[in-house]
């Protein structure tokens, strides 16, 4: 059996990757030898990811999770950009099969208390909580507040186990750590008539509610080169694994880089662009396994 036809069968476990919405746009095509990773342009997010950054640091976390998981299982490869490749050795990393299935987002609440002391990725930097607490209902209620980007928000909500594609992607009721009633209300509020006439009347600002920061939280930014996402969403991938292998869990805050005024007051904060901004927490109860797609055959 050639490297590639070994590396199809890691697919169930490489598409435990994260993404922006749980949209899994990563295509993989195999060549005689080597396994080249693109997208899926219906599963971009055009409209809340109009610079792609999301997409292509969710293909790097792919990228690094196709890596870890070819190395746990003895294959020698190693990655170009978005391209697969045989390598004189395994990829040296810490990580295994076993952290990429365990790892997950929590959106719940954390645990008080400091984080233990994890090595830190280059380009990582911790941020006052309170800053980010403060910013976080302005991203949201800009988020709640534009007509398109809701729209494609709904896309890729599953507040129903009824919702047909419930089991495979988008983001679930129980993902997103809402009760049953939870789930109903923000149903009700995003369909598309309550929401229109909702959005004059002030339900941004309610959908904002509270924000699930607070100051005690610890934050993180991920700065580094926009014009290399790829490299910056394998970072990433490392961070979430490290500390995942101490209990910890994140939950990203995507949308204090879309919304234009957060951006840049985050930027501020810290010395290099930013492009992934996320709390991070021993979450008080444990979150549920995200959905994903079943691999084709
Ligand atoms: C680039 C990127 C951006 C993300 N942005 C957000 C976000 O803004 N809010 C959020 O709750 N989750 C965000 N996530 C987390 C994804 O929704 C999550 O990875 C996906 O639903 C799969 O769940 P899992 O990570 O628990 O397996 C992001 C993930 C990635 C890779």
């Amino acid at each position: 059996m050639s490297w590639p036809e070994a590396f199809r069968e890691l697919e169930p476990v490489v598409q435990r990757a994260p993404s922006a919405h749980n949209t899994q746009p990563w295509t993989l095509t195999y060549g005689a030898d080597h396994v080249d990773i693109g997208w899926d342009p219906s599963r971009a997010l055009p409209v809340s990811d109009p610079t792609r950054r999301d997409l292509f640091l969710g293909l790097g976390t792919f990228v690094e999770t196709c890596l870890i998981v070819a190395a746990d299982t003895g294959l020698r490869v190693t990655a170009g950009h978005l391209r697969l490749m045989p390598a004189a050795d395994r990829y040296d990393t810490p990580f295994t099969v076993t952290d990429v299935e365990e790892r997950r987002c929590a959106r719940g609440r954390y645990a008080p208390g400091p984080l233990p002391g994890v090595a830190l990725e280059p380009g990582l930097v911790r941020v006052p909580a309170a800053d980010v607490a403060a910013l976080l209902p302005v991203a949201d209620r800009w988020m709640f507040g534009s007509t398109p980007v809701t729209a494609e928000l709904r896309e890729w909500l599953r507040l129903t186990p009824r919702h047909p594609r419930y089991a495979e992607d988008g983001l679930t009721d129980r993902a997103l750590a809402l009760s049953t009633m939870e789930a109903v209300g923000l149903r009700v509020a995003l369909s598309p008539r309550v929401y229109a006439v909702g959005r004059r009347l002030g339900l941004p600002s309610l959908l904002a509610g509270a924000s699930p920061v607070s100051p005690e939280d610890t934050v993180f930014v991920l700065t580094g080169d926009p014009a290399d996402p790829v490299d910056a969403g394998r970072r990433l991938m490392r961070t979430w694994l490290a500390l995942g292998r101490h209990g910890v869990a994140v939950h990203p805050l995507s949308q204090l880089l879309d919304c234009p005024h957060t951006a840049a007051r985050l930027a501020d904060l810290v010395d290099g662009p930013p492009l992934a901004v996320f709390r991070a927490g021993r979450p008080l109860r444990t979150p549920p396994r995200s959905s994903r797609r079943p691999t084709p055959r």
